[in-house]
């Protein structure tokens, strides 16, 4: 079974096309970052409009890439959201118009499934599963007993993880995306800032506290005209933000009886969480996603489309719509 994956949630307009719910054949990602950059975080208006300029051309080398043609697509994948609507309705309005034209289902994906399904693509899901979902907008635990059976067991109560590495490295000075960015200059400091414990109940989260205590530091060194060093305080930051995951991730393991771990998000990039989840799961059977699977790409769409469509078999109308907030 051929499906096709479009992605246009947020800044990145992707397809991508995979046989049987494992093999990538192609997975063409057009990214904004550069335009987004001087505004430090992403601009709605020119996400659409690129998103407009980009997607027809990204349809066609997506297919080309993978040697096929449009008869040979047997399902379209499109995420449905949650994400920026403008964004969602022109990879929507795309993926219907090709289906329309080709006679081909249709269904509508929850954009955190593709994180999750992400993990698919290198090894077999074994159930029931944790996965840590750590992106811009999300910050989750989420059981699974089979596939597409998503159990929340707890989630931020305020700032996802992504937004708090992102706002701390837009107060540090430090290039949009700041997670990425965090990561890196870390490698340079020391983790000499103390930081906040931070305490939350159950299986959630919050970054709401981490964030502020960072900002609120950052500007009275300024008022006082004291030097901050920024490598050490990214690192300071980053080791109490991935402390935090990493507590609830561990609690959680150990309350239920799961078989497997994954980590799922564009924060599932960063390479002191991968080094602790490699440390603390990697005795038993542990899914990390490879690098260029981790941020937005509709790889992880196609693939979350495949096991959807088995375990549902249902598929959307043309009335196929996109939604800035969607329960998974
Ligand atoms: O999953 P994603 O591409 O988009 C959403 O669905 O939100 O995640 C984007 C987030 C951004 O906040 C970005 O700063 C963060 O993932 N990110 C990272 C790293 N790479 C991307 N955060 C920490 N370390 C990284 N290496
Ligand atoms: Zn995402």
């Amino acid at each position: 079974m051929i499906v096709l994956g479009v992605e246009s949630s947020c800044d990145e307009t992707s397809v991508s096309l995979s046989r049987d719910g494992k093999t990538i054949l192609s997975n063409v990602v057009l990214s904004q970052i550069d335009l987004h950059k001087a505004f430090g975080g992403v601009v709605p208006e020119i996400a659409s409009r690129e998103h407009i300029k980009g997607i027809t051309v990204v349809f066609e080398q997506a297919l080309k890439e993978a040697k096929l043609t449009p008869s040979d697509v047997d399902l379209v994948a499109v995420t449905q959201g949650p994400g920026l609507i403008g964004s969602l309705l022109i990879g929507i309005n795309a993926a219907k118009a090709f289906a329309f034209a080709n006679d081909i289902p249709i269904i509508g994906v929850h954009h955190i499934a593709g994180h999750i399904y992400a993990n698919q693509i290198a090894s077999d899901m074994v159930f029931p599963l944790l996965c840590l979902v750590v992106s811009g907008g999300h910050t989750e635990l989420i059981l699974m007993r089979d596939h597409f059976h998503f159990e929340k067991l707890g989630e931020t109560k305020d700032d996802a993880i992504g937004e708090a590495y992102d706002k701390v490295a837009r107060v540090l000075g430090l290039p949009y995306p700041g997670g990425p960015a965090i990561d890196r200059i870390s490698d340079q400091g020391q983790s000499s800032y103390p930081m906040p414990q931070i305490q939350v109940e159950g299986f959630n989260f919050s970054y709401s506290g981490l964030k502020s205590h960072v900002i609120n530091l950052v500007n009275t060194l300024r008022m006082k005209k004291e030097p901050i060093d920024v490598a050490s305080m990214a690192k300071s930051f980053q080791e109490a933000a991935v402390a935090h995951v990493m507590d609830k991730s561990i609690q959680a393991f150990n309350a239920y009886d799961v078989k497997m771990f994954m980590i799922a998000g564009g924060v599932a990039a960063n390479r002191l969480l991968r080094q602790n989840v490699e440390k603390t799961f990697g005795d038993g059977l542990l899914s990390i996603p490879a690098f260029k699977y981790c941020t937005d790409n509709a790889a992880m769409m196609s693939i979350a489309g495949y096991y959807q469509y088995q375990k549902q078999k249902d598929t959307a109308t043309m009335a196929l719509n996109g939604y800035s907030r969607l329960n998974l």
